[in-house]
C-alpha cells in the first residue's frame, strides 16, 4: 500500500488530507473527531479578536438536483474567545502528535502580530496560517484580502510574522487578484516557509426576487461574499498550477477549493501540491468522506505503480504549457457509439447551432471523399429500432468536442485520435517560421 504521509515544509502528517480554517474547525471537539475519522491535519478556524456574526452568513448555488455546486458565505473569523481557543488547541496537540495541526491567524497591527504568534507557539502547534483571504468583512477592517490583495503590504506583514515565528509560516492567498503570482511571489521573498491556496472568491449566489435582496438574506439588506465549493474548482486548480511551474516559488503548496473526492485531492497534487485543505464538502457530507478520500488515493497510487503520494507531487506541470506551444496540427473527431446513442439529439442541435454542423441523422447524404465511420450502424440501427441515431461526419468534424458534453449517456461519445500523422507545430513554431504572424495590435 502507498505510503501517504507528506513532510509539508517541516511539518509532517500522516495523509495530505488537512480541514480548511472554516466552521469544522471551530473546536478541540470537532478536530479531534476530524482526526478519528482519518484527517491528516486541521488548520484552525482563524483567530483573532472575536467577532459577531450575522444570521444568516450562507447562500448556495444549487443546479437541478444537486445541492451546493457553489457554496457562498459571509461568515468572519472566530466568535470564541481567544484563550478557550489556545486551550483546546494544546490539548489537541497533546492527544494527536502525530497530525499536522496549523493555526490560522488574523489580526491588525505589528504588536497583535506579535502577542498572537507567541501566545500560538506556546500551545505547541505546528504551524501558523496567515489568512490574508476573507473577502468579506475582515477587509473593511484592514485585513484578509485588503493585505492579500497589496503585495508590498503582505510583504510587510508576512515579514512580521516570520521574525516572530519559530515555527512554519503559511500564507492563504485570495484568489480576488489579476495574477495569482504577485502575492505569492511576494509571500515568498518575505520568508513564508508555504503557501495556501484559494481563499474564497468574492460572490452572490442569488438573488431574492419577493424580497429583492440578494443572498444570504439579512434583514432587509446583504453583501457579497466568499464563493467556494465544487463550482471554484478549476478557477483553484489553475492558480495552484500558476506557482507550481513558476521557478520563484520555492516552498510547497496547499491546494484548496471544491475538493470533495480523492480524485479532485489527487488533481491537485498532480498540479504541485503537497497536501490539499477540504471545507465545503465537509460542511455537506461531513468529517466521514476523508475515508473514502484515503482509500481512493491509496488505490489510485497502487494502481499507478506509484510507492507514495509524493511521488504523484507535480507529475502534471510538465504538460501545462501555453497556448502558443500547443500542436496545431493534432486533431480529434468525435465517435458516437451507435449502441448506446439514446437519440436525444442534444449533441445535433449543438453542433447544428453552436459549431460546425458535422453531426446528421439518419440518412442525410455525406459528400464525396467524407468519412463518417458510424453512419451506416447509425442509419440500421436508427431503422431497427426505430430511435433516431446521430453520426459524425468527421472531414467536417473540427474536434472542438462540444457533443461529448453535452451528451447525457457515460461513454456514447468519445473523441478519437484523427491527427493522420502530422507533425507537431505551434502557433509559436509557426510565428518562428514566418507562417503565421503576430497580430499588429500586440504590437501597439
Ligand atoms: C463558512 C465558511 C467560513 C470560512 N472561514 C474561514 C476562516 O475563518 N479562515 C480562512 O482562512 N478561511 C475560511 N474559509 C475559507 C475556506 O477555508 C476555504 O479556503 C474555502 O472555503 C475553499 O475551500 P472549499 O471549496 O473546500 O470550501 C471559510 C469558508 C466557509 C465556507
Amino acid at each position: 500500500m502507498a505510503d501517504l504521509s507528506i513532510d509539508f515544509a517541516g511539518i509532517t502528517s500522516p495523509n495530505p488530507f488537512w480541514l480548511a480554517s472554516a466552521p469544522p474547525t471551530n473546536s478541540g471537539d470537532q478536530v479531534m473527531r476530524a482526526f478519528d475519522h482519518g484527517w491528516g491535519g486541521a488548520v484552525w478556524k482563524t483567530l483573532g479578536d472575536p467577532i459577531v456574526d450575522t444570521s444568516s452568513r450562507f447562500g448556495a448555488l444549487h443546479v437541478g438536483d444537486q445541492r451546493m455546486v457553489g457554496f457562498n458565505n459571509i461568515e468572519l473569523i472566530t466568535d470564541r474567545p481567544l484563550e478557550v481557543n489556545l486551550r483546546e488547541i494544546r490539548e489537541v496537540k497533546r492527544r494527536y502528535p502525530k497530525h499536522a495541526l496549523i493555526v490560522s491567524l488574523m489580526v491588525e497591527s505589528k504588536d497583535d502580530w506579535r502577542e498572537i504568534i507567541r501566545r500560538t507557539i506556546d500551545t505547541g502547534a505546528d504551524g501558523i496560517e496567515l489568512n490574508f483571504g476573507c473577502p468579506h468583512g475582515m477587509c473593511e477592517r484592514g485585513m484578509g484580502s485588503a493585505v492579500g490583495q497589496e503585495p508590498e503590504v503582505l510583504k510587510v506583514v508576512a515579514g512580521w510574522a516570520v521574525e516572530y515565528s519559530t515555527i512554519p509560516v503559511l500564507i492563504k492567498l485570495t484568489p480576488n487578484v489579476g495574477d495569482i503570482l504577485e502575492p505569492g511571489v511576494a509571500a515568498v521573498e518575505a520568508g513564508a516557509h508555504g503557501l495556501s491556496l484559494i481563499n474564497t472568491i468574492k460572490s452572490i449566489t442569488g438573488v431574492d426576487l419577493d424580497r429583492m435582496v440578494p443572498y444570504p438574506v439579512v434583514g432587509g439588506r446583504s453583501t457579497n461574499g466568499g464563493y467556494c465549493g465544487p463550482a471554484v474548482k478549476p478557477i483553484a486548480l489553475h492558480m495552484v498550477a500558476a506557482l507550481a511551474r513558476d521557478p520563484r516559488i520555492t516552498v510547497p503548496l496547499s491546494g484548496i477549493g471544491g475538493i470533495a473526492t480523492w480524485r479532485d485531492a489527487a488533481e491537485f497534487i498532480a498540479l504541485g501540491c503537497t497536501s490539499v485543505q477540504v471545507c465545503t464538502a465537509v460542511m455537506h457530507y461531513g468529517f466521514r468522506i476523508v475515508e473514502d478520500m484515503i482509500e481512493g488515493l491509496s488505490d489510485f497510487l497502487d494502481s499507478r505503480g506509484l510507492k507514495s503520494v509524493n511521488e504523484l507531487r507535480g507529475k502534471a506541470i510538465g504538460a501545462y504549457a501555453e497556448w502558443g506551444d500547443l500542436d496545431l496540427n493534432y486533431k480529434v473527431a468525435a465517435q458516437i457509439d451507435t449502441d448506446k446513442c439514446i437519440g436525444c439529439d442534444l449533441c445535433y442541435v449543438a453542433c447544428r447551432d453552436s459549431s460546425v454542423h458535422c453531426i446528421h441523422t439518419g440518412e442525410h447524404p455525406l459528400p464525396a471523399g467524407h468519412r463518417a465511420p458510424a453512419r451506416e450502424a447509425a442509419i440500421a440501427r436508427a431503422k431497427s429500432a426505430g430511435v433516431h441515431v446521430t453520426w459524425v461526419d468527421w472531414d467536417e468534424c473540427t474536434g472542438c468536442n462540444l457533443c461529448s458534453h453535452v451528451c447525457p449517456v457515460p461513454g456514447c461519445i468519445t473523441m478519437v485520435d484523427d491527427t493522420r500523422g502530422k507533425p507537431f507545430e505551434s502557433w509559436n513554431d509557426r510565428i518562428a517560421r514566418g507562417t503565421d504572424k503576430v497580430p499588429g495590435g500586440l504590437h501597439g
